[in-house]
């Protein structure tokens, strides 16, 4: 594969989403909790998360996708709400990939804010603040990095890559 360097190891990526899934799972008050995961990005992510949460939670899926096959964005956010699930009157919890421009991460808690629940707390595996447009941060961080692409662990590029278990640079 033409892929990079290591950027983050499956063992640092493992240890790291342990100890943020019991933080978020300690910090979100009693109470229904609903996860709602973007894919596929945060696939990976989430399962790994929501088993660290230490709590009970029902599952929601939202797609958003503004990337097409370039490392790129090209800005519109399109999403489709098929099984988000039921949660007016839960607490919820957002699960993405990465907060890049913010403009995803927005969108879909502007959507999902509709829908009433008692609260939203949102979750990245990745945030990418150099590149950072919309009035959004995420309230939980796995790991913090300069505006490189990366694949692996559910990040893909042009849909490859997603399987590898360890985070690294990629140039097309
Ligand atoms: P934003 O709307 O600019 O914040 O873009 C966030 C979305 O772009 C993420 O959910 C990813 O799907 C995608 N993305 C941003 N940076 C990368 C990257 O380095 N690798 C793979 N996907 C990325
Ligand atoms: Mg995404």
């Amino acid at each position: 594969m033409p892929v990079g360097e290591i950027l983050i190891s499956e063992k640092e990526i493992q240890r790291r989403v342990e100890v943020l899934g019991r933080e978020i799972g300690d910090a979100i008050p009693p109470g229904d909790l609903h996860v709602i995961t973007t894919l596929k990005g945060a696939l990976f992510f989430a399962v790994d998360l929501i088993r660290a949460l230490g709590r009970e939670v029902t599952l929601g899926f939202i797609t958003a996708s503004s990337y097409g096959s370039s490392t790129e964005s090209s800005g519109e956010v399109q999403l489709h709400q098929e099984d988000i699930g039921e949660f007016a009157g839960c607490h919820l919890l957002v699960v993405d990939d990465i907060i890049d421009t913010g403009r995803t991460l927005l969108a879909v808690t502007e959507a999902l804010r509709t829908h009433n629940p008692v609260s939203i707390r949102t979750a990245v595996l990745i945030a990418k603040p150099a590149r950072r447009e919309a009035a959004i941060d995420a309230d939980y961080v796995g790991f913090t990095i300069d505006d490189i692409f990366i694949i692996g662990y559910g990040l893909d590029y042009d849909e490859k890559y997603r399987p590898l278990p360890d985070i690294r640079a990629f140039s097309p």
